[in-house]
């Protein structure tokens, strides 16, 4: 018998990818799921059932219990339906995995707006509507044990690289909302986590910095099968996870936890208020950078900072000095 059987399970974007993967994992373990998917799969000329049916269907042949799902979560109202009908189909709600998202290639000076948008619905609406759905489903229940919400961030969202503005504040604007989420939903007994995933997938594979990453190896732990960002699921999800408001990464064997925005070591005036110049003055010996620019420790990828000559150069304005080197625009 698995550790989630007689659990009700929500899983957005579970036709494909990381989702596709943990819905069939917390089915494995016991979970009824009601697979969501918006994608729609075009084969042999005509239309296919499309990804959210196809992984249902897949659910239900191993003996499991599972109901596909075909909205669109990109807005406040849309997710209510799936609390809906995951209480119409099973009677109650425990388990909600918000793993739908899109990413759009666009920097802060060439966004519409259009994708800004869109981006935004996906990513960060949707999933903080199925939340407070959810909650509401919770609180008119009452406080009980064992119900938990993971959302997916990235770590993007936690070190931002440059070239998608609009996924990489979305991204940080689910970590910001797990942690506060977690803290209003804890008297429900609903723990909130979060992952900030890497893993082969057809989103990962479109990105060419993740080009050797991403490869299968030929020998040794897969480090980048979606499964192992699955187990990592399943255990915020179980009764033995102790933690609530947090953002998990898993990269193969490695589980790893982000620390929320830190504070450098601060500096003080002596109880006096700043002048301009002591303040510039004060923080000359501050460095200019992030200690840490990967995407992921251990990963290895530069997620992107100003390059170390146009920090230079601000440093030069700023001491009045000349500025020989400006080229800062086109660094990417
Ligand atoms: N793959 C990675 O390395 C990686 C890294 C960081 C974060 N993530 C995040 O993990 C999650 C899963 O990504 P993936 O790599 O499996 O991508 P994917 O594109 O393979 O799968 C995402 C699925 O979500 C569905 N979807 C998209 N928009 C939807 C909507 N509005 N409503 C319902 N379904 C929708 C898609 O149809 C697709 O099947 C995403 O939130 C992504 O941002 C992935």
């Amino acid at each position: 018998m698995g550790l989630l059987e007689g659990k009700i399970a929500i899983v957005t974007g579970a036709g494909r990818g990381i989702g596709r993967c943990h819905a069939l994992t917390l089915a494995r373990e016991g979970a009824a799921v009601l697979v969501n998917d918006a994608g729609t799969a075009i084969t042999g000329g005509g239309q296919d059932a499309g990804p959210a049916a196809q992984v249902a269907a897949e659910i239900i042949a191993a003996g499991g219990h599972a109901i596909a799902d075909t909205s669109d979560i990109g807005s406040w109202n849309a997710p209510k339906a799936l609390v809906e009908r995951a209480l119409d189909e099973f009677g109650r709600l425990d388990i909600v995995v918000n793993n739908a998202g899109i990413t759009l290639y666009d920097s802060i000076a060439t966004e519409s707006g259009e994708n800004w948008q869109r981006v935004m619905d996906v990513n960060l609406t949707g999933t903080a509507a199925l939340i407070h759905w959810a909650a509401r489903y919770w609180e008119s229940e009452g406080p009980q044990l064992g119900r938990a919400v993971v959302n997916t961030s990235s770590p993007a969202g936690t070190n931002p690289p440059p070239g998608a503005i609009s996924y990489v504040v979305s991204k940080a604007g689910v970590a910001a909302l797990t942690m506060a989420a977690a803290t209003e939903l804890c008297h429900l007994g609903v723990r909130v986590n979060a992952l900030a995933p890497m893993a082969r997938s057809r989103m990962s594979e479109a990105i060419p910095m993740l080009d050797k990453i991403m490869k299968v190896p030929e020998s040794g732990l897969d480090r980048m099968a979606p499964e192992n960002v699955s187990r990592l699921m399943f255990y915020l999800t179980s009764p033995a996870c102790r933690f609530t408001g947090r953002v998990f990464g898993a990269d193969g064997d490695r589980i790893y936890l982000f620390q929320s925005m830190s504070a450098e070591p601060g500096i003080d005036n002596g109880g006096k208020v700043w002048t301009q110049k002591a303040l510039a003055s004060a923080l000359e010996a501050v460095p200019q950078r992030d200690a840490s620019w990967m995407i992921a420790p251990n990963l290895h990828v530069q997620a992107g900072a100003p390059p170390q000559d146009v920090l230079d150069a601000f440093g030069r304005i700023a001491r009045d000095e000349p500025v020989r080197v400006w080229a800062p625009i086109d660094r990417r």
